[in-house]
């Protein structure tokens, strides 16, 4: 292992997941969606002004406006937004720095390298299929990439693996963490089985940290399963994704000690 002195700076601090490029989630359908609604409204505007029709050119300029918003929005939640909520919560996670992290469908790594800096004697693992329809540029090279310029490739390993079926001893990890990516896994049971995935792969006492659509209903599976101190919480706008009032759930659970 590197010593942390060898880390470049912006691999101990600064703000987090500046250097790399992360992609946009959802690729770039999403935005392809906003551009057309804009660029109809756009056209509603300068046929309304041509002929003269003062209220439907406001009512277009408004739409236009909410429509930019709203595309801003889903742009922040994708990208600083994301960072800042992760930052937030590997921060109250507490690491020592010495321990073994897994992020499940890890894609470009936005988790993944905010996770690695606070290891300096530890592993940040990353699992995925790297499906481009779920994120931009989605690629193990891109996450790569991202994990030389964040400079933390030291402490950094890639796993081509799907989330249902982890090629990794059990309670071989300290904390499992996921973003978004479980609710990609379409039928039910499949989701259910990522979940008992992430639990056999950690240790007991070991710390489970899920964001996701629809997370709720991941606590379930995880009583069932056995974990301890199972809960839910609402992330703030910085999860709104260009819908307003729109929160991503948070679940936490640990695997019982012993
Ligand atoms: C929206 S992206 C989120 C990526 C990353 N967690 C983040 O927040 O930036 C969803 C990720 O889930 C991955 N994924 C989808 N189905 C998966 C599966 N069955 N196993 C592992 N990864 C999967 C995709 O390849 C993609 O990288």
């Amino acid at each position: 292992m590197e010593p942390v002195a060898e880390v470049p700076a912006a691999g101990r601090g600064g703000r987090a997941g500046q250097r790399g490029r992360y992609g946009i989630d959802g690729g770039f359908a999403g935005l392809g969606v906003f551009a057309v609604i804009e660029a109809g409204l756009a056209g509603t505007v300068a046929w309304a002004v041509r002929h003269r029709r003062p209220a439907a050119a406001a009512l277009a300029a408004v739409g236009g406006a909410a429509v930019a918003g709203s595309a801003a929005s889903y742009l922040y939640s994708t990208g600083p937004g994301k960072r800042a909520i992760w930052t937030q919560l590997l921060d109250e996670l507490d690491l020592r720095g010495d321990e073994h992290v897994l992020d499940v469908g890890c894609g470009r790594g936005a988790v993944l390298m905010l996770a690695a800096r606070r290891l300096p004697a530890g592993r940040a693992v990353g699992a995925d299929v790297w499906r481009r329809r779920d994120q931009s540029g989605n690629s193990r090279a891109a996450a790569e990439r991202n994990a030389v310029v964040e400079g933390v490739a030291d402490r950094v390993e890639l796993v081509d693996a799907d989330a249902r079926d982890l090629p990794f001893a059990s309670a071989s990890f300290d904390v499992v963490v996921s973003s978004l990516a479980i609710s990609n896994i379409r039928d039910a049971g499949g989701r259910a089985q990522a979940l008992r995935e992430a639990v056999r792969v950690l240790r007991p006492g070991g710390r489970l940290r899920i964001v996701d659509e629809g997370a709720e209903r991941y606590a379930t599976v995880l009583r069932d399963v056995g974990c301890a101190d199972v809960a839910v919480r609402q992330l703030d706008w910085r999860t709104w994704y260009g819908l307003p009032g729109h929160h991503f759930p948070l679940v936490t659970a640990a695997r019982p000690p012993g």
